[in-house]
């Protein structure tokens, strides 16, 4: 499988590189382990908020935030994703869902929850971005977006948030106190060790949680692998 030297069309396209029946022996083991460390990393029945990150753009936050619920939707977990990338959303896109009314909307009292949360697959609901604001930062930091996800936590086992990358914008950080747990993205031959060093700096200055690290896009035996997981020792 090659990585960005795809066709601009691949790269939009819904479903492109989302887990299902087709996708290869070892995608599906990959997701089921990281499905796996993250059950136990977080261990309690309550419901869990997980948040993705990177360091910078394009290291596959969105795509691995899709295919980890469908992977816990499969085993009968209630999901809901969030997209909380306000400024480049593309959740919507690839689940092949309409953006708005979204996120957005909703925060700034537009749209009511019944009319972002959308269905995409069985035990699993998303709400896109919604309008691209303004000030996508003031409005994750408001008093509406920590009821919604208290809201959230009552109604899904677990809620997952696609967030843009830390070391270009606060958003992440804003919301580190209500995540349980994030999942930071590391795209092979993307990200360098100052990057990932920044992340980690950045995080731990907001006293985020830190799951571990999905190594995206990982050659492994010369096969290019969706992702690997690492846990994060805390
Ligand atoms: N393991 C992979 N193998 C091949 N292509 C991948 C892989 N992971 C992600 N991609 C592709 O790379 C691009 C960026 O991925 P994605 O949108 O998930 O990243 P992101 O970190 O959410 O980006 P952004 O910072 O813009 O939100 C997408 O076109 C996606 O399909
Ligand atoms: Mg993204």
């Amino acid at each position: 499988m090659k990585r960005q030297k795809k066709s601009k069309d691949k790269l939009t396209q819904a479903g492109a590189f989302l887990l299902d029946d087709n996708s290869p022996f070892a995608v599906k083991e990959a997701y089921k382990a990281l499905r796996t460390n993250v059950t136990f990393s977080l261990p309690g029945s309550e419901s869990k908020c997980i948040g993705f990150t990177s360091s910078e753009r394009a290291e596959g936050k969105s795509t691995n935030a899709v295919n980890l619920g469908i992977s816990f939707a499969q085993i009968g977990k209630r999901v809901i994703l969030l997209d909380c990338d306000m400024r480049l959303p593309t959740v919507a896109s690839k689940t092949g869902l309409q953006q708005n009314p979204g996120l957005s909307d909703l925060l700034v009292g537009e749209a009511a929850a019944k009319d972002v949360i959308r269905h995409y697959i069985d035990n699993m609901d998303v709400i896109p971005a919604g309008q691209i604001p303004p000030d996508p930062t003031g409005l994750l930091a408001s008093d509406l977006m920590v009821k919604l996800l208290a809201k959230l936590k009552e109604l899904y086992d677990y809620v997952l948030i696609d967030l843009p990358p830390v070391n270009t914008v606060t958003d992440a950080s804003i919301l580190s106190r209500y995540i349980d747990g994030f999942l930071l993205v590391v795209r092979h031959e993307a990200a360098n060790y100052r990057d990932v060093t920044e992340m980690f700096r950045l995080l731990e200055l907001s006293e985020a949680k830190i799951l571990g690290f999905i190594y995206n896009d990982a050659p492994v035996e010369s096969k290019k692998y969706y992702s690997h997981y690492y846990a994060y020792g805390k």
